[in-house]
C-alpha cells in the first residue's frame, strides 16, 4: 500500500525526469477477458484524456467499455479536486456504486484521478469506504494492469499512490473519444503554487514531455485525419523550461503547426510565462487558432498578491492590450475567483473593472473553495457566503453580457466551423470556430469531421446558430 502525502507532495527536486516506455506485461493481457468497465470522468481536458488512457489500457487487458454502469464489472471514477462541489459529487456518486455492489459483490470499484492523490481523502476511503477495491494516483496510471491485478488476486483494498511523479512515461496507449479532435499531453504538473490550488500537490512537479515524442503524436493524428489537437498543460507557457534543450513554447507551438494538422489549441496559459515569441508564432501561423484562455483570477494587486499569482493588475491589462493588437481576431476567456480570503468590496470592484476593460468573450467564474493543505485555506476568511454569493451573481451578470455582445459581432458573418457531430439541439450539427465559439449549424451529416463555412443567423450568450454555406 503506498499512501500520499502532501508534505511530501509539495516539495520540489532538481532531479531531472528520465523518458520510460510503457508495455504491458502478458501477464495481465486477459485479465479482463469477458468483463466490462465503466469509467466516470470528473473535472478537466487532463483528466478527460487520462480517461483515454485509462480506457486503452483496460482494453489492452481485454476489458470492454460500456456507457451503461449497471453492466460493469468494472467501475472507476475519475475525480477531480480543484473544488469542495467536485468532492461531493464524487463522494455522492459513490453511494450508487456502493448500493450497486451490495446487488453484484463482484464488481469491481475503484478511484484514481486528484481525489486519489490527497491524503484526507485517501485515509477517509481507507477507513470508510473498505468496500472500494483500488485506489491509485495521478502518478500511477500506467501500473493500473498491476494495481488492479493485485487487487483481484489478494481480494483486498489496493492503494497505490506515490505523492511524487516519477518518470515520464512515454508510449501509455490511448483510446480518443473523437476521431475529428484530439487532447495531447506537453506536459504535465505545476510548479506555480498559487495559494489557493491544489494542482502542484495533486499532480507534481512540472515536467515537459519531450519535443519529439508531442510532434510524433501530432503527425500520426494528422496520418489518420485528425482535424485539430490541443496542447495540454497546466500552465503551457512554461513548456520546456525544465528540458535544458533551449526549446520553448514558441518552438514547440511552431513545430505542430507545421505538421499541418488544420487546427492547434493550447490550455491554460498563465499570464507571467507569456512571452513576445509565443506571440509572434501564434499571429504567423493560420492553424493556430486565435483563442487564448488567460486565467485573471483577481483584479486586485492585494489579492493577487496574496494569490502569489506573480503579476499584476497593470502586468496583465498590458498583456491583454498586446494580444488583442498583435493576434487578428483574437477571443479571449479567463478564470475568475470571488471571494478569496479577505477580499474587500473595493479589491472586488478592482476585478469588475479588468472584466469591464477586457469585455472577455466569456469567463468561468468560482467562489474560493479552501482545499486542505494549502496556504490559503489557513488565511483568515471573514467574507460571508452570502457575500460571496452574492458577488459571483454580480461577476456572472457582467460577464454574461460582454459575452452576448462577442458573440453578436458574429451575425450575419460567415466564419470556419469545424463540425464535430451532432448537436443536443434536435436534428442540428455542432461544432466550434476557430475562436472556439459553440454553434449549433443546419447542416447535412457529411460536414461531419470537416471544417466549413457557416454563416451565423443568430446569437445567445453560450452558443449561436449557424448554417452551411455551400
Ligand atoms: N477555489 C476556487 N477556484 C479555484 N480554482 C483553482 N483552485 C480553486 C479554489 N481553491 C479555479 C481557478 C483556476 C480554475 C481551473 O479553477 O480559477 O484557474
Ligand atoms: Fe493551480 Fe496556479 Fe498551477 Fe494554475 S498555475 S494549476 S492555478 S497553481
Amino acid at each position: 500500500m503506498n499512501l500520499p502525502s502532501m508534505k511530501d507532495a509539495k516539495v520540489r527536486t532538481d532531479k531531472k525526469s528520465r523518458v520510460e516506455l510503457f508495455e504491458i506485461d502478458k501477464k495481465y493481457q486477459n485479465v479482463g477477458n469477458g468483463k466490462k468497465y465503466y469509467i466516470k470522468t470528473y473535472g478537466c481536458q487532463m483528466n478527460v484524456h487520462d480517461s483515454e488512457n485509462i480506457k486503452a489500457l483496460l482494453e489492452q487487458m481485454s476489458f470492454k467499455e460500456t456507457d451503461n454502469m449497471e453492466d460493469a464489472d468494472l467501475i472507476l471514477l475519475n475525480t477531480c479536486a480543484i473544488r469542495e462541489n467536485a468532492h461531493n459529487k464524487v463522494f455522492g456518486f459513490l453511494g450508487r456504486v456502493k448500493h450497486l455492489k451490495e446487488q453484484k459483490p463482484d464488481i469491481i470499484s475503484g478511484i484514481c484521478g486528484c481525489m486519489a492523490q490527497e491524503e484526507s481523502v485517501v485515509n477517509e476511503i481507507k477507513d470508510k469506504y473498505k468496500w472500494v477495491d483500488i485506489v491509485f494516483g495521478t502518478h500511477n496510471i500506467y501500473n493500473l494492469p498491476k494495481i488492479l491485478n493485485d487487487s483481484i488476486i489478494k481480494n483486498d483494498q489496493e492503494i497505490e499512490v506515490f505523492s511524487t511523479e516519477g518518470d515520464i512515461i512515454e508510449n501509455i496507449p490511448v483510446k480518443r473519444d473523437s476521431s475529428i479532435k484530439a487532447w495531447i499531453n506537453i506536459m504535465y504538473g505545476c510548479d506555480k503554487f498559487c495559494t489557493y490550488c491544489i494542482v502542484p500537490y495533486t499532480r507534481g512537479k512540472q515536467r515537459s514531455r519531450e519535443p519529439k515524442y508531442i510532434i510524433d503524436e501530432v503527425n500520426d493524428l494528422v496520418k489518420k485525419g485528425y482535424q485539430e489537437v490541443t496542447l495540454l498543460g497546466q500552465n503551457v507557457n512554461a513548456y520546456g523550461k525544465d528540458l535544458d534543450i533551449n526549446y520553448t513554447m514558441s518552438d514547440l507551438l511552431r513545430d505542430v503547426a507545421l505538421t499541418n494538422i488544420p487546427r492547434v489549441r493550447f490550455v491554460t496559459s498563465h499570464p507571467w510565462d507569456f512571452n513576445d515569441s509565443m506571440i509572434k508564432v501564434i499571429s504567423e501561423y493560420d492553424n493556430i487558432m486565435p483563442y487564448i484562455h488567460l486565467p485573471l483570477q483577481s483584479g486586485s494587486d492585494r489579492i493577487l498578491k496574496l494569490m502569489g499569482r506573480r503579476y499584476n493588475k497593470k502586468d496583465y491589462l498590458e498583456l491583454f492590450d498586446k494580444l488583442k493588437k498583435s493576434i487578428p481576431n483574437v477571443s479571449i476567456t479567463t478564470d475568475i475567483i470571488v471571494g478569496f480570503p479577505g477580499e474587500t468590496e473595493e479589491d472586488f470592484k478592482e476585478t469588475l473593472d479588468v472584466v469591464n476593460t477586457c469585455k472577455y468573450d466569456s469567463a468561468y467564474t468560482f467562489i474560493f473553495s479552501p482545499r486542505i493543505g494549502t496556504p490559503a485555506e489557513k488565511m483568515k476568511d471573514d467574507v460571508t457566503l452570502e457575500e460571496k454569493n452574492k458577488r459571483l451573481h454580480i461577476l456572472n451578470e457582467i460577464v454574461n453580457k460582454y459575452a452576448l455582445e462577442a458573440n453578436k459581432k458574429y451575425l450575419g458573418k460567415v466564419v470556419p466551423v469545424l463540425i464535430e457531430g451532432n448537436s443536443e439541439k434536435g436534428d442540428m450539427l455542432m461544432g466550434y470556430t476557430d475562436t472556439m465559439k459553440l454553434v449549433n449549424v443546419i447542416g447535412d451529416k457529411k460536414y461531419i469531421g470537416h471544417i466549413v463555412d457557416v454563416e451565423i443567423i443568430d446569437v445567445k450568450t453560450w452558443s449561436m446558430d449557424g448554417k452551411i454555406k455551400n
